[in-house]
């Protein structure tokens, strides 16, 4: 009598575990697939973000090399400065040195910025500016700055060739101008999340060909 329990009680316990697993494979997927497409956010001369956007998960970079700037804080969305780390990780490996010169940008910063100078083709009008979002990250070497000069050093092929594998794209690359709305810019990479950044890296794509 015992064993005939035991054998009922187990057809029920597997029984609800086939009835289960269907919705537990659903409860993982969905939200993977919404933070995914949240960093599909495109933000350029036509898509401007509102005035008063601010990111809500920003976080201080610290412990990896970043430009300081009085009265300052450099901050990047949570999530992108987890595979940031990961990305100057693998960039040390290789003996290469990069460093962070710009992160997240208020409105007002962007404003500063473009007051300084109007040259569209590089700076975008306040609200116009990906690094609003806290996803775009300008990197390069300390002693090259954001320069074009950065495209003939080890830590640009570095990135070309890995950014990718982080999330990372170049966001306004070569020959892209009349996509993007900017010039070559070797030290701007966005994080998009992994799978987007292969594809478009594979497809030798920009942002707005991804997206259309
Ligand atoms: N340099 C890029 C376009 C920006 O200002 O956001
Ligand atoms: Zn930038």
């Amino acid at each position: 009598m015992k064993t005939l329990i035991y054998k009922y009680l187990s057809i029920i316990f597997i029984f609800s575990l086939i009835l289960l697993l269907p919705l537990k494979s659903n409860d993982t997927i969905i939200p993977i697939s919404k933070t995914s497409d949240e960093y599909l956010i495109l933000v350029n001369k036509t898509n401007p973000l509102d005035k008063n956007y601010i990111p809500t998960n920003l976080i201080e970079i610290n412990n990896i090399d970043y430009i300081e700037r009085k009265n300052e804080t450099m901050q990047i969305n949570l999530d992108v400065y987890y595979y940031l780390i990961l990305l100057f990780e693998e960039a040390q490996k290789h003996d290469l040195c990069l460093t962070v010169f710009s992160a997240y940008r208020s409105y007002e910063k962007q404003e500063s910025i473009w007051n300084k100078n109007k040259d569209e083709l590089y700076v975008a009008k306040p609200g116009y500016s990906e690094h609003q979002t806290g996803l775009a990250v300008d990197l390069s070497r300390r002693d090259i700055g954001l320069t074009n000069n950065f495209m003939y050093t080890k830590e640009y092929v570095f990135l070309k060739n890995n950014a990718h594998k982080f999330g990372f794209i170049n966001r306004y690359p070569e020959n892209k101008m009349l996509v993007t709305g900017y010039l070559f810019e070797p030290w701007h990479y966005r994080f998009v999340g992994i799978s987007h950044a292969k594809a478009i890296y594979e497809n030798n794509l920009t942002l707005e060909e991804y997206l259309s």
